[in-house]
Parts: C-alpha cells; sequence; structure tokens
C-alpha cells in the first residue's frame, strides 16, 4: 500500500516522451492558474525592480556624499550633501515602502493560487469516477492535497520571492559596481568562480540528499498511518515489537538522511563567507592601493566596499531555490496528473430529465470488465418490472455488487445498455439519477455531526419529524433515544460512537427518507444480529412496499419478502422464480435453500 506515494516520488523509469508530456501539463496547469493574475504580477515586478534600484542606490549616494559633498561643505556649500542625505532617506523611506508592497503582492498572489489548486483538486477528487479511486489510494490523494500543496507553498511564499530579489539585487549590485569603480568589478568577477563552483556543488549534494529525505519522511508517515490504521490488526497480532523496530529503522534513516543535509550546509555556509570576505579583503587591498595612488576617491571604495560586502548575501537563497523548485515542479506534475483525468463515469452532455421515475430497470446485452482480461458480465440481460422486490443470491465474486453497482451507476457498462424506465442511464440527469435510485452496502459511513444530520443526508430538506418517522420505520428510533442526546448526538464524540449494526440501521433510515424509486441493499443486513435483521425486515416490508428493489442477502431468510429470486454464478443468471417455485425444484436454490433449512434445526 502506498499511502502518502513513496513511489511517486521514483521516477527514474520515465521516457523522454513522457516526461516532456508531464512538464508540458505542468505548464498548462501553470499557466491557467497564473493568467487570471497576469495584472498583479506586472504590478509586483515593477514594484520589486524600483525597490532593489533603491536600495542598490544607497551607496552610490554615500559615496557622492562623501566624495562631493563633503568638500563643498568645507568650501561653503551645504548643497550637494543636503541633496546626497535628503535623496538617501528618501530613497530608504521610499524603499521600504515598496518593499512592503511586494510583499503584500507576492503574498496576494501565492494564495490565490494556493486556493484555487486546493480547490481544483478537492473539486476532481470529488467528481472522479469510482474507478479511480480504487485504483488511486487515499492516501495518494491525502499527499496532492497537502504534502505536494505545501511544497508549492514554500516556493511560491519563500523561494520565488527570494530568488527573484536576490538575482535582481546581485545584477544590480554587479552594475553599479561596475559603473562605480570598473576595476573592483574585476575582482568582483574572479570570485564568481569559487562562488559557481561552491553553489553547484552544494545544489547537486544537496537535490540528492533532500530526495532522499523526502522519501524517508514519506516511509517514516506511511509506517506510522498504516500502524494507527490497522491498529486492531495490530494489537490482535501482537505486532507490536516487530512494529517498533521497523519504524525505528525508518526514523533512524530519515535522521540519518538529515543530519547529511545539516553537513552540506556545515560546508556551504563557511564557504560562502570566506569567498566573500576573501573577495573583500583584495577589495579593500586594491582599492587602498588606488586610493593612495589617487587613481579613486575615498567615497568610492566605501561604496565599492560596501557593494562586494552585500553582494554574496543572497547566493545561500539562490542555492536553496533549486531544491525549493525541484519538489513544487514534482508536486506540480503529480497534482496536474490528477487534474487532468477525466472521470470514465461522465455526466451526460445533453441530459434526459425523469421526473417522475417509475422504477423499471433493464439490462440490455450489458457486458462489463473492470479490467479488460478479466470480464465480470459477459453478455447479460435483465428486466425488473416497475415494484418488483428481487432477490438476488449467489456465491462470493459472481458479480452480484457488480450487478448493484452498474444499476446505481458507480460504473458503465462496457458493452451494452442499463435502463431506467426506457432511458440510458448514461442520458440521464445525474440529479434525477440519485434522487431515483439509491444503495445501500454493508459499509454505511457515518460523516462527523449528529445522528440526524446523518439520516437527513437522503433528503436535506426532512422536517425532524421526517427523521424520527424515517428512524421508526426501520427500528432505528429506540437505540437513538438510548443516546445521550438522542438525535441531536454526534456520532464521532465518545458516547456518541454506535455499533456497526446500529450504523447499518442509520443508513436504512437514511435511504428511507430519500425514498427512491428503486432501492438495492447490497449485503446491507450483513452486521446486525438476528433480532435486530428480524427487526429490519419487518420495515423491510414497508420500505419495499412500493418500489424497486433488488437485494443481496447472504441470510436467506430476506428472501421470503422477495416476489422474485435470481441466482447468479459467474456473471450469468442460472436460475430465475418466484421463491415458492426455485425451493420446489431441484436447482442451485433448492439445495442452498435446504442447507440452510437444516442449520436452523
Ligand atoms: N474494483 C474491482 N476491480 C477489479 N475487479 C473487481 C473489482 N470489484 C470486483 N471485482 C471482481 O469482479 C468479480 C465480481 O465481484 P463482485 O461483483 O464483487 O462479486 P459478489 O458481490 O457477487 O461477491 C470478482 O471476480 C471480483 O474479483
Ligand atoms: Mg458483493
Amino acid at each position: 500500500m502506498s499511502l502518502i506515494g513513496v513511489q511517486d516520488e521514483e521516477r527514474s523509469d520515465l521516457s523522454r516522451a513522457e516526461s516532456r508530456a508531464m512538464r508540458d501539463r505542468s505548464l498548462r496547469l501553470l499557466g491557467s492558474l497564473v493568467r487570471p493574475l497576469r495584472g498583479r504580477l506586472v504590478v509586483t515586478v515593477v514594484v520589486v525592480v524600483i525597490s532593489t534600484v533603491l536600495r542598490v542606490a544607497g551607496p552610490l549616494l554615500i559615496a557622492y556624499g562623501i566624495d562631493t559633498g563633503l568638500p563643498a561643505l568645507t568650501g561653503g556649500d551645504p548643497v550637494p550633501i543636503a541633496i546626497a542625505v535628503g535623496t538617501f532617506a528618501a530613497a530608504s523611506v521610499v524603499g521600504a515602502v515598496l518593499m512592503y508592497s511586494y510583499q503584500v503582492w507576492t503574498a496576494r498572489i501565492s494564495q490565490a493560487v494556493l486556493l484555487e489548486l486546493r480547490t481544483r483538486v478537492f473539486r476532481q477528487t470529488q467528481r472522479l469516477s469510482l474507478d479511480f479511486h480504487e485504483s488511486y489510494t487515499s492516501g495518494r490523494i491525502i499527499a496532492r492535497q497537502t504534502s505536494d500543496l505545501d511544497s508549492i507553498r514554500e516556493l511560491l511564499d519563500g523561494g520565488l520571492n527570494n530568488l527573484v530579489q536576490g538575482v535582481l539585487y546581485m545584477a544590480f549590485t554587479a552594475v553599479a559596481l561596475v559603473i562605480t569603480d570598473p576595476t573592483a568589478g574585476l575582482v568582483l568577477l574572479v570570485s564568481l568562480v569559487p562562488l559557481a563552483i561552491l553553489s553547484r556543488w552544494f545544489q547537486r549534494s544537496s537535490q540528492v540528499l533532500f530526495r532522499r529525505s523526502r522519501v524517508a519522511s514519506a516511509k517514516v508517515i506511511v509506517h506510522f498511518v498504516e500502524t494507527m490504521t490497522g491498529i486492531r490488526a495490530v494489537k490482535a497480532f501482537r505486532k507490536e515489537k516487530r512494529n517498533e523496530r521497523e519504524f525505528g529503522d525508518l526514523v533512524e534513516e530519515y535522521r540519518d538522511v538529515n543530519a547529511k543535509v545539516i553537513g552540506l550546509f556545515g560546508v556551504f555556509d563557511p564557504g560562502l563567507v570566506l569567498i566573500g570576505n576573501v573577495a573583500l579583503a583584495v577589495t579593500v587591498l586594491v582599492g587602498g592601493l588606488r586610493v593612495a595612488s589617487g587613481a579613486l576617491a575615498i567615497g568610492a571604495l566605501l561604496a565599492v566596499v560596501l557593494y562586494v560586502r552585500q553582494f554574496f548575501s543572497p547566493a545561500q537563497d539562490l542555492a536553496m531555490f533549486y531544491n525549493g523548485y525541484q519538489s513544487a515542479a514534482a508536486a506540480l506534475e503529480k497534482i496536474s496528473g490528477v487534474l487532468e483525468e477525466s472521470p470514465t463515469v461522465a455526466d451526460p452532455t445533453t441530459p434526459i430529465d425523469l421526473w417522475q421515475a417509475k422504477g423499471h430497470v433493464r439490462f440490455e446485452r450489458v457486458h462489463f470488465a473492470y479490467r479488460a482480461d478479466a470480464v465480470v458480465l459477459p453478455r447479460f440481460d435483465l428486466d425488473i418490472p416497475a415494484g418488483q422486490t428481487i432477490a438476488l443470491v449467489g456465491s462470493t465474486g459472481a458479480g452480484k455488487s457488480t450487478l448493484a453497482k452498474l444499476i446505481s451507476r458507480f460504473y458503465d457498462p462496457t458493452d451494452g445498455r442499463v435502463l431506467l424506465d426506457g432511458v440510458d442511464l448514461r442520458q440521464l440527469h445525474p440529479k434525477d439519477l440519485r434522487r431515483a435510485i439509491v444503495m445501500v452496502t454493508q459499509e454505511s459511513y457515518l460523516f462527523s455531526g449528529s445522528v440526524a444530520e446523518n439520516i437527513a443526508l437522503g433528503n436535506p430538506e426532512a422536517t425532524r419529524e421526517q427523521i424520527i418517522e424515517a428512524a421508526k420505520a426501520v427500528g432505528a428510533h429506540a437505540f437513538i433515544e438510548q443516546l445521550p442526546n438522542g438525535y441531536d448526538t454526534d456520532v464521532n464524540k465518545r458516547g456518541g460512537r454506535v455499533s456497526a449494526g446500529q450504523r447499518q440501521l442509520l443508513s436504512f433510515a437514511r435511504a428511507f427518507l430519500a425514498n427512491p424509486r428503486v432501492l438495492i441493499l447490497d449485503e446491507a443486513t450483513a452486521s446486525l444480529d438476528i433480532p435486530s435483521e428480524r427487526l429490519v425486515q419487518e420495515a423491510l416490508q414497508t420500505l419495499l412496499a412500493d418500489r424497486t428493489a433488488v437485494i443481496i442477502a447472504h441470510r436467506l431468510s430476506t428472501v421470503a419478502i422477495a416476489d422474485r429470486v435470481l441466482v447468479m454464478e459467474h456473471g450469468r443468471l442460472v436460475e430465475d422464480g418466484t421463491p415458492a417455485e426455485l425451493i420446489a425444484g431441484t436447482g442451485r436454490f433448492a439445495q442452498l435453500h435446504a442447507a440452510w433449512r437444516d442449520t436452523l434445526v
């Protein structure tokens, strides 16, 4: 099981064409996200360019003040120095204000992008059909919505800002330096060589380590989540000791990688400082000599020293950018992959409305396979008249649940049609489909919220009276009354926890309230004990009275209330008749029924 998508991190075996397709996909997504923000982006770029120019202008103004302003002042003219100081102050204030608005604008842009991405991923994962969710584990979906969006956020909030600011700052500083003193520019140029070597080394080694660190942390999380979701099995099989060892190894690996990352910084940071200081020393030496010989003014030397000192400060951010960029790019690739999936069970383009469904279900030459090589239903024909109650029996794997999923359109047939009142389910308006056909399965999921809210899922407009009536109809009222706050009990709070059987009763109430024309129960009574099942069975009589129903039951007692029994084997109907007919016969159902009767006495 890949919960957080460890294998997603390993993409080494991709062909060129595939990785190009992936990059194009990411770029398309990026384009669609950025296009609506074009205006804001232009403003932001203008703001950051002006604020950087103002910051870089500082040392030049100081040089002007010292070299021109001071002599003039001694000569009795205070104007030049006043201009220098005034401009410096103004540049600082305006620069600070612009810097502030740059931060605000970039934050707005990045938050807008993230909001849009989050919403898109959520909408899309909800929109995609069941087959997607059966192959794409929930853990991977969770990773898309959490860690992937986080790495994009980190890049947008920090990395990209730093990159833009850093590159501009270094470029403008270099230009100003060359303007002030070309010789010092030469010193800086030479120092770029060791800087480039060091940065390249850091970027390469850290790329490998950061990747390993991401994989290691994903493994830690996967192991943790698996242990916790399977905690019952862990306890039942006394797996704690083994888990501890495995977890210990994973955490150890994570620590090792992180220690190595820290080690890298231990070399990189001092290396940067060293290069910066050597460049500064050479600048001071060369500049000092030139000042002594009169080739350079003292103010200009000060400006040069300030520039060289500042030049190296963004270097670390720039070297780090690549890592952030890489993990964000990988994240964007994975997210764009999910976003470009299209649902296999698509909504109709020109839906047909069916306001008053009667409940006539028909399978016409239906062929169905989950995977091309394993056919589950080969050419299946079935006609269920409106109002009929069908009991569907057959051994495990016969295809009963598949049949149920086709009626409720969780899947579409590979070939042939499933019809409701003569309308192909693929053309039926999704709203009408959901209103007309409801399936209750064994896994009755309760959402956080009160018992009443959970029942009202079947019909959000239902009044409290209708909710209670539904609960009474399926025999759930009595236990709900016993809960700490009755119908207002929170099902996820202590005391509100309900048993598996009670959960099923609640999902029956939900279905009753939804009042569909066609009701499918797929082993929906499996977790009920015999008395509860008997209660439900009485309720079923009323519940099924005037609608079409398909009951897949593992206990044959349910069959008694059916009008018609279908026996299914290997995706085919092998028997079809009233319960009385089939019991009287000698077929498969008669044998099953006899065996079942024996267990009762
Ligand atoms: N999501 C799925 N993907 C692939 N094969 C599946 C899937 N669900 C069921 N199958 C296969 O389809 C066949 C019929 O399964 P199912 O309809 O669940 O049987 P039943 O409900 O009668 O026990 C089985 O062989 C099962 O392995
Ligand atoms: Mg089944």
